[in-house]
């Protein structure tokens, strides 16, 4: 009897799925994520906050109120939400150096969150630059190895 529970056990052992997290599944190209979700997201952070100077003087680039804010912070979301997506298989070009560009965008995208959340155009002026220090990281690591040529313009 003994034996048969401990063969009972090996079996429903070995039938039960090795991956017992959600069903999540890889759907758009690396590229759609790009242009579809990185590049608009980065851009509104990019645009929110600057110094522009011209002949009749300096003119700061602000969130101008709550909903301009809101837009930032719904742009930082989205921008840390799809660095985890280019972490999922299908997507993820390994499992070591490519995490860890990942995880780069992740932090800064939520350190731009944090700093919209807080109001402070400063503080989403340096995450912004920390922003595209993760982007850069990554491609020059991956993209830049491949022909650019084969990009499509921007
Ligand atoms: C973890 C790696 C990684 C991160 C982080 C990353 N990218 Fe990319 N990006 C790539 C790769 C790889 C390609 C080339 C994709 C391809 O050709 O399929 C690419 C392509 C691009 C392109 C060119 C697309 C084209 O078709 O010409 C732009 C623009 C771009 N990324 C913007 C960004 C911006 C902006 C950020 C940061 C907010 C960012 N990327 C963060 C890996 C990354």
């Amino acid at each position: 009897m003994r034996l048969f529970l401990c063969g009972l056990a090996a079996i429903l052992t070995a039938r039960a799925p090795k991956e017992t997290g959600a069903p999540i599944q890889s759907v758009a190209t690396l590229g759609e994520v790009m242009h579809d979700m990185v590049i608009p997201n980065a851009e509104v952070v990019w645009d929110s906050v600057g110094t522009i100077y011209t002949a009749q003087g300096v003119d700061e680039i602000r969130p101008k109120n709550n909903e301009e804010w809101i837009r930032v912070e719904q742009s930082a979301t989205a921008l840390t939400e799809s660095a985890n997506l280019l972490m999922m298989d299908g997507r993820a070009k390994d499992k070591d150096k490519w995490y860890r560009r990942s995880i780069a965008l992740r932090e800064a995208g939520a350190a731009v969150h944090k700093a919209a959340k807080a109001r402070n155009a400063d503080a989403v002026f340096e995450t912004g630059g920390q922003l595209f220090e993760a982007c850069q990281g990554c491609h020059f690591e991956y993209r830049y190895t491949i022909d650019p040529s084969t990009f499509r313009s921007h």
